[in-house]
């Protein structure tokens, strides 16, 4: 089992004996990505909607908002998607939800980021979208009441560092939804294209575990391509007592 800290993506391991082989990967760096995703934004939700991943997202904030209770009746829920990339995941929360909401994003590619914009603008949507990485979020602390990552956390060499970030930004008692390469065979082409992590619930929890998260739910129901390419799961800030949280605020 390949420590929490590990920065190389484990690929492949087995024991023979008292053997032990394991083959990992350097991840791509945030630049590279960067440029990779650039490449990419002009398709990325054609691309992605032929997939049905709009479809799995709505379902899954469908389910989530039936269990989970967000924010206070009557005011605007603030929200962060770490890894914006076109929208697509911050979109299906909005339309879900449908009730006041304040959506701040970051992304490193700058051309996702232009597409993403451009479909919040024709939703109807107000957004707040900066060039950033996920491992260095540039809001304060305690801001969010739902942070969102959908398919980004396992493109990094350090996901705890990331997830601490999303901890630091969420107010006390908010929630993170995250979606994540699974471990199976289309995983594995995910993780040979894209030399991501492939994650199990177990480690999945592991990570939250080690960012001083709760895990709340390990492996929402979903269908389609995304069942078999991706693992949705929800932690949760732990709910300490702070001064002067103030719901009121505006966005
Ligand atoms: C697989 S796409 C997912 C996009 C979107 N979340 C969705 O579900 O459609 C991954 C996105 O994460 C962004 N990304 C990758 N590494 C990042 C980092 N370190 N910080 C912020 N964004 C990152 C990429 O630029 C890309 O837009």
């Amino acid at each position: 089992m390949p420590s929490v800290n590990d920065p190389a993506i484990p690929v492949y391991s087995a024991s023979i004996g008292s053997w032990k082989f394991s083959v990992s990967r350097r991840p791509l760096g945030a630049l590279e990505l960067a440029k990779r995703y650039d490449r990419m934004a002009a398709k990325w939700s054609h691309l992605t909607g032929r997939l049905g991943y709009p479809q799995a997202y709505e379902r899954l904030w469908k389910e989530f908002l039936s269990e989970a209770n967000l924010v206070p009746a009557g005011y605007p829920l603030r929200l962060l998607d770490c890894g914006v990339g076109t929208g697509s995941f911050a979109l299906a929360f909005a339309r879900a939800w449908a009730a006041p909401v304040c959506v701040d994003a970051v992304d490193v590619s700058d051309m996702m980021i232009e597409q993403a914009r451009q479909r919040f603008r024709q939703e109807g949507y107000e957004v707040s979208i900066q060039c950033a990485d996920v491992c260095a979020l540039p809001y304060p602390d305690n801001q969010f009441d739902l942070v969102m990552a959908a398919h980004v956390l396992e493109h990094l060499p350090d996901p705890v560092d990331a997830l601490k970030e999303m901890r630091r930004t969420l107010k006390p008692g908010g929630w993170l939804m995250l979606c994540l390469t699974r471990e199976s065979t289309l995983g594995s082409y995910v993780q040979l294209k894209w030399r991501t992590h492939r994650l199990t619930p177990e480690r999945g929890e592991s990570w939250l575990n080690a960012a001083g998260l709760d895990a709340e739910r390990m492996n929402l129901a979903s269908s389609g391509w995304f069942r078999q390419t991706s693992i949705a799961c929800v932690g949760r800030k732990p709910d300490q007592p702070l001064k002067n949280l103030n719901y009121e605020q505006s966005c």
